[in-house]
């Protein structure tokens, strides 16, 4: 991956090109379980996370790839966490066991929490894991891939840090879903953007 260290040296895409990635970038989770993604393309996608703006440059981001068996031991420690919080074990519950096992990776990005950061810089360094997240969508969607950002218990439950890897004091930004299509989903259209000029 050295080729990510520093930006290539190729013609940038168009403006057009560029606008095409961005709208045609999807939360689709019409993905096929059975379909691995090649390890260095998730490699790849995560590297790119590393080229968001990024305050101070303190690199807040932390990845977790989950993939095979490991998916369902993610469900399962997220089902025991709403579990634990008043969540009655029942069929909804089992549902959040076998979520993840709809797509070949889970990718799970996290901000690591600087033990000595300040409120800003905590604040700052999850807009840039954000940021980060987002290039690894568009660069998903480059690749053909699709793909759903997921929150929710999973991102929140302390036995699923542990299972990343991650710090008990990090954030879970995102459960990414990623894998390869088997069909497209609606578009939500966007409002036209509402801007204040001042000159
Ligand atoms: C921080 C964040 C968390 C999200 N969490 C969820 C989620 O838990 N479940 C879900 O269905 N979509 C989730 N989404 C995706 C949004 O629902 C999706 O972006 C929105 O519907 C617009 O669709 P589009 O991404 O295809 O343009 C999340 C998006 C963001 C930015």
């Amino acid at each position: 991956m050295s080729e990510l260290s520093s930006p290539l040296p190729l013609p940038l895409p168009s403006l057009a090109a560029t606008t095409a990635l961005i709208q045609a970038r999807r939360t689709n989770l019409r993905i096929d379980p059975d379909r691995d993604v090649d390890p260095a393309l998730l490699t790849q996608l995560c590297a790119l996370a590393a080229w968001a703006p990024n305050h101070h440059l303190t690199e807040p981001w932390r990845f977790a790839v989950i993939t095979g068996e490991a998916r369902a031991e993610l469900g399962r420690r997220t089902a025991n966490y709403v579990i634990a919080r008043g969540m009655p074990d029942d069929e909804r519950t089992a549902k959040v066991g076998v979520k993840y096992l709809r797509a070949p990776a889970m990718v799970m990005v996290g901000c690591a929490s600087l033990a000595d950061a300040s409120e800003s810089v905590r604040v700052e360094d999850r807009d840039a894991v954000a940021s980060g997240i987002q290039n690894m969508l568009l660069a998903a969607t480059a690749a053909g891939l699709c793909s759903f950002w997921g929150t929710g218990p999973v991102t929140d439950a302390p036995e699923v840090k542990a299972l990343c890897g991650f710090a008990l004091a990090d954030i879970i930004v995102a459960a990414l879903y990623i894998g390869w299509p088997l069909g497209d989903v609606p578009v939500p259209q966007r409002q036209a953007a509402v801007i204040h000029w001042v000159s």
